[in-house]
């Protein structure tokens, strides 16, 4: 047996990495990965919204790894939070007595919430927030109440249960549903119509069977922002109904729409909210589902039921001290402000380059920061370079676009972007929170030049450097 030390792991040189990488981790996402440039990213360090590489190129990062990174990479304050822990040997992990540092971050967060929440379980992902929040209103409902309502192309994650409410990307594909396809309802998104019919059609004699209704107030996959009213609109149809809401701001709360959760944009407050992701300041795995009083009390208030959802990791310390310092450093430097204004600034950069781009560029969504821009690459365009059906990865010529948009923003402008296969047509734009309008301006240009020199360029670019990458082995 031969394992290596952390030494050897950290100065793996990049083909070793890179096989071992393929070998024990996850082989088809390293041929993405390679596919789209990164097979040759040997990364060095990382800090704010730069990635360095040891090749000497700095990269851009506006994927936020997919919302974890709203304050960047490696943030100094974060990193003095975990060397305070380190420093005072604060206690980690303890179930046999309460956490301080547990209850001072469930106060911070009833503090950024609005009534009625203010009380808190952690959890160490995103998905399994959902699943405490789904948990807690099957507790808390009667018994005869056995079914979900959830929206046309929402994500919540895919372990079982949050898999079971996940109607986007066709994630539940060969896989059982913890919660059976019968007892879940898929209701059009920004509908109130939609939602009160399905509950309608449910109802008997004056009751209805479902839990909760689950909702991402802004769409993470196909960047959907709700018509206005929406939300408030889903609140009054529950309360009236006796069905609870859940809002999960797993991704795009946190700020980045400009308030701490995308739905404080509505006077309306859910049963219970999901947060994850930048919870964690970037460097920690962290996610709470945090719900009213009195929902609590009626699922978990007695001493007979209150371990009846807990984990092992519930709340570390030094998770629950870097989401504390991640807190303060959102409101100490104004980041909620800044998303907004920024989102309104990268918005009109965006306009301008829709006007500009007429016909490739087809719609803008989103808001604060994240934002979607879809393109219309132009159906047989890319069939015509190269024979998608045999990509394997990227079968659709949305799909195959989207993978050579996002080689040129890499490889020429030095910009790691992202997308959701889901919506191949759409890329997301999502910085960091410590973004600056001057990196804005950087992407925005790096997209006006990559459509400038047209998507037949950047498809055949994209395939020159596919098959370069096999010749050589890379
Ligand atoms: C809205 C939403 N909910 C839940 C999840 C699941 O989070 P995790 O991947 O941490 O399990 C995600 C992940 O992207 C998400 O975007």
């Amino acid at each position: 047996m031969k394992i290596l030390s952390l030494q050897e792991s950290l100065d793996l040189e990049l083909g070793k990495a890179n096989e071992l990488y393929s070998r024990h981790f996850n082989p088809g996402l390293m041929n993405i990965y390679k596919a789209l440039g990164m097979g040759s990213w040997d990364i060095v360090s990382a800090e704010g919204m730069e990635i360095r590489l040891r090749d000497g190129r700095t990269i851009l990062d506006f994927s936020s790894s997919i919302g974890v990174l709203g304050l960047g990479h490696n943030h100094p304050r974060i990193l003095a939070a975990e060397r305070i822990c380190h420093e005072n040997k604060v206690i980690d992990a303890i179930k046999m007595a309460p956490h301080k540092l547990q209850g001072a971050l469930a106060h911070n967060l009833a503090q950024m919430l609005p009534d009625p929440l203010e009380v808190s379980f952690f959890s160490v992902s995103g998905a399994e927030a959902v699943e405490a929040a789904m948990k807690l209103c099957e507790k808390a409902q009667s018994p005869e109440k056995t079914k979900f309502i959830t929206m046309s192309g929402s994500f919540h994650g895919k372990t079982h249960g949050a898999l079971s409410v996940t109607t986007a990307g066709g994630f539940q594909r060969g896989f059982l549903m913890g919660i059976p396809p019968e007892n879940v309802i898929e209701v059009e998104y920004g509908s109130l119509d939609a939602v009160e019919r399905a509950i309608a059609g449910e109802t008997s004699g004056g009751a209805n069977p479902i839990i909760a209704l689950l909702v991402e107030p802004v769409t993470g996959e196909g960047v959907h922002t709700p018509p206005e009213g929406y939300l408030r609109g889903l609140a009054e149809i529950c309360k009236k109904n006796g069905i609870y809401t859940i809002f999960d701001e797993v991704k795009v709360g946190m700020g980045r729409m400009g308030t701490f959760c995308a739905f404080q944009q509505e006077d309306v407050a859910p049963d219970v909210v999901t947060l994850s992701k930048a919870l964690g300041g970037g460097k920690r795995a962290i996610g709470a589902m945090v719900s009213g009083r009195e929902i609590y009390q009626k699922a978990y208030g007695s001493r007979k039921d209150c371990s009846l959802h807990t984990s092992t990791f519930t709340g570390l310390g030094e998770s629950c001290a870097v989401a504390i310092e991640a807190l303060n450093i959102y409101r100490d430097d104004n980041l909620i402000e800044k998303a907004r204004e920024n989102g309104e600034y990268l918005s009109r950069k965006l306009s301008l380059l829709k006007e500009k781009h007429k016909g490739k560029i087809v719609e803008l969504r989103g808001r604060g920061l994240l934002q979607g821009v879809r393109f219309s690459f132009g159906k047989g365009l890319f069939d015509k370079v190269v024979d998608t059906s045999k990509m394997g990865l990227f079968k659709t010529s949305d799909s195959a676009f989207m993978a050579s948009m996002l080689r040129a923003l890499n490889e020429q402008h030095n910009i790691l972007a992202h997308f959701a296969p889901s919506s191949p047509d759409l890329l997301h734009i999502m910085p960091p929170l410590i973004v600056e309008t001057g990196h804005l301006d950087t992407y925005v240009d790096a997209l006006d030049d990559i459509l400038t020199k047209g998507f037949a360029v950047m498809a055949a670019q994209f395939v020159k450097a596919n098959i370069r990458d096999r010749l050589t082995g890379a």
